[in-house]
């Protein structure tokens, strides 16, 4: 194992950027991970300044580009990406793309999917439609990425449960707090299985 190389993360994400910069810094201190470049579709994305911060290479592509194989693949290549983290991504994947990378694009869902998944469903959207349904449960999934939004197979789920008179904007904060502590760990094992593989 310790002569092996690292595993290269590419992380694609849209908005803020939390899970992101857990991720970097988690790794930060591994030798079996490196994350080498984040890649977003969205020029005002909170990942930007995160990047910039921790000193990763961030990449902004337009929205034409993130849907086109012929751009995001060569982007993935020039990076040596083993491992494509979906933390936040809003668009599709071009299917080559997952083609390419198959059982190697994970993705991570702020519910217990099929849960409060599929399009449409991401961000608040979700913990609304939880806490308006009356919910006593949430938590994440972590999963690998096909063509349907939502729709890959589960590696991981970790739930929570919902206290009485909690917001959506309550449900968010504990779930980014489960996202924090255990999305680094899910991909982690995902890599030192592909590392034993390799
Ligand atoms: C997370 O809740 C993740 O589950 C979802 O998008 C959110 C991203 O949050 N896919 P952040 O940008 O990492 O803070």
């Amino acid at each position: 194992m310790t002569d092996k190389r690292a595993i290269n993360i590419t992380i694609l994400a849209s908005g803020s950027g939390s899970n992101a910069e857990r991720l970097i810094t988690v790794y930060r201190d591994d030798p079996t991970i490196n994350v080498g470049a984040v890649i977003t579709n969205n020029k005002e994305a909170g990942v930007i300044e995160r990047c910039e911060r921790l000193g990763v290479p961030c990449r902004i592509l337009t929205a034409s580009e993130v849907i086109s194989a012929e751009f995001m693949n060569p982007i993935l290549r020039e990076y040596s990406t083993d491992v494509v983290v979906l933390a936040g991504y809003l668009k599709l994947i071009p299917n080559h793309t997952i083609r390419r990378w198959s059982g190697r694009i994970i993705n991570i869902h702020p519910s217990l999917l099929p849960k409060y998944g599929g399009r449409g469903m991401y961000g608040m959207r979700v913990h609304r439609a939880v806490i308006e349904n009356g919910e006593t449960v949430s938590g994440i999934t972590v999963h690998h990425v096909n063509e349907i939004y939502d729709d890959g197979q589960i590696i991981e789920q970790q739930s929570l449960t919902i206290e009485p008179g909690w917001t959506a904007d309550d449900l968010a904060s504990a779930i980014n707090k489960l996202e924090h502590e255990h999305f680094p760990r899910i991909i982690k094992e995902l890599c030192q299985k592909l590392r034993l593989q390799d």
